[in-house]
């Protein structure tokens, strides 16, 4: 179906991989969960479906969903002791550097789910941590803003329930807008799976050597920290509030972003696959049109970006080198539209990113592939005699 790479047939685990789960198509900006075209599923579906999509390869039917939700659901409570972890951090700790190490402390509370070998262990490994890690994501919030630590809902959905673990405050009423659950909801949806992007081959890598997948998890966690990927969401509305308060001149800021004696990047511009648009991006922005409006929020953030894109999009030196705006250019709008503070732009993308990493996590684990070891091209001297030091 054109665009399958075909591995070389002295294929070893050195880093590309077949996998059954998501297809890109850079060039025409495809993007498809198990067959399906991430546009349907953002219009039509919802998260939870997805993540059982993901993780099993099918929609599910009304039992089969009803059965998926009730097993997340027995997994959603968090060890106590997990609580004493965070509270060692400072408050001024990154949440994503608070979500890798107590996603890794699962492993202690959890032993059981570490040596997977029956699809069985797979799958309740799996729920355990699509049960634990919003309570976990959430607690970053509450440590950071110095607020008492809630618990899942269990009448709740999975989205609407994050939601309540993050800002529910205690003896207060916490309205659940529609629109807000709605968005949250789709955000999660396009940011679920992308094929072997730097975090999801590492928790790919990190898996082969067979460690468990709450510390493979955890090694994925750390890679969507780096501003170059999952971090960008953040950076880019750092960006955006910079360009504003420097009076919103978009031209002098795409001409720092060419000027190779200037590290500064457009953040949310690039990508290594899609090289006419991500399709995720389209949806985004198209979104962040309609919440805001809905919620009646004027952000001049969205008009200096959509000034942006326009500028870059007819500037020659993002044109030739295939630059467009990416998942991460418009998400942090509505994220901050919804009250989610910036630093936990990044542990929003990872909720959303979680059942793509276990799901593939799980198939590497079930094509028993070899440890990754990739190779590399030396550049290094060639052989020579050791000297003593007095020769040196
Ligand atoms: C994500 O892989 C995935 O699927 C990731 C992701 C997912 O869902 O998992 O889609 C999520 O990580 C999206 C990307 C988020 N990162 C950013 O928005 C950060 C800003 N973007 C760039 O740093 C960059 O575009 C990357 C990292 C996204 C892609 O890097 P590449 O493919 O290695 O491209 P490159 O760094 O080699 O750049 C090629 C050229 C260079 O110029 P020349 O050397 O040819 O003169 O393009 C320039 C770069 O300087 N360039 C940019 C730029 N991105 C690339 N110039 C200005 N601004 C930018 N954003």
């Amino acid at each position: 179906t054109g665009g399958i790479i075909t591995l070389d047939p002295g294929y070893k685990n050195t880093g590309s991989c077949k996998s059954e789960i998501t297809y890109l198509d850079g060039e025409e900006g495809v993007l498809m969960y198990r067959g399906y075209p991430i546009e349907q599923l953002a219009e039509k579906s919802n998260f939870t479906e997805v993540m059982y999509l993901l993780l099993n390869g099918e929609l599910p039917q009304a039992d089969q969903l009803s059965k998926f939700e009730n097993d997340i659901k027995d997994h959603d409570m968090v060890s106590e002791d997990i609580t004493k972890i965070l509270a060692a951090f400072p408050s001024s700790a990154h949440p994503m550097g608070v979500l890798s190490t107590l996603t890794s402390s699962l492993t202690a509370f959890n032993p059981k789910a570490v040596n997977v070998k029956s699809e069985a262990d797979m799958y309740r490994a799996a729920v355990t941590l699509l049960g634990k890690f919003p309570v976990l994501a959430s607690w970053t919030l509450r440590k950071m803003k110095g607020w008492p630590l809630n618990y899942s809902d269990n009448k709740l959905g999975y989205v609407e329930n994050f939601y309540q673990l993050m800002f529910k405050q205690p003896n207060k009423d916490l309205e659940m807008d529609p629109i807000v659950i709605d968005a949250l909801d789709k955000l999660l949806i396009l940011h679920a799976d992308h094929e072997q992007n730097c975090s999801t081959s590492t928790v790919r890598l990190v898996g082969s050597a067979h460690t468990g997948l709450f510390a493979s998890i955890s090694s994925g966690v750390s890679a969507l920290w780096g501003p170059l990927h999952g971090g960008a969401n953040q950076a880019v509305v750092e960006m955006l509030e910079l360009i504003q308060e420097d009076g919103g001149n978009v031209q002098k800021w795409v001409d720092k972003a060419k000027d190779k004696n200037d590290d500064f990047r457009l953040m949310g511009f690039g990508h290594r696959v899609y090289k006419n648009f991500d399709p995720r991006a389209r949806i985004i922005k198209k979104a962040a049109d309609q919440i805001l409006d809905k919620l009646g929020i004027q952000d001049e953030a969205l008009e200096i970006a959509k000034k942006l894109e326009q500028a870059a999009l007819e500037d020659d030196y993002f044109v030739s080198r295939k630059l467009y705006p990416n998942v991460d250019f418009y998400s942090g709008i509505i994220y901050k539209a919804l009250g989610i503070p910036t630093e936990m732009f990044t542990v929003m993308f990872a909720v959303g990113r979680l059942p793509g990493w276990i799901a593939q996590w799980i198939e590497m684990r079930k094509n028993n592939e070899p440890i990754g070891r990739p190779r590399q091209i030396y550049t290094g001297p060639a052989k020579r005699d050791y000297l003593d030091i007095s020769a040196r």
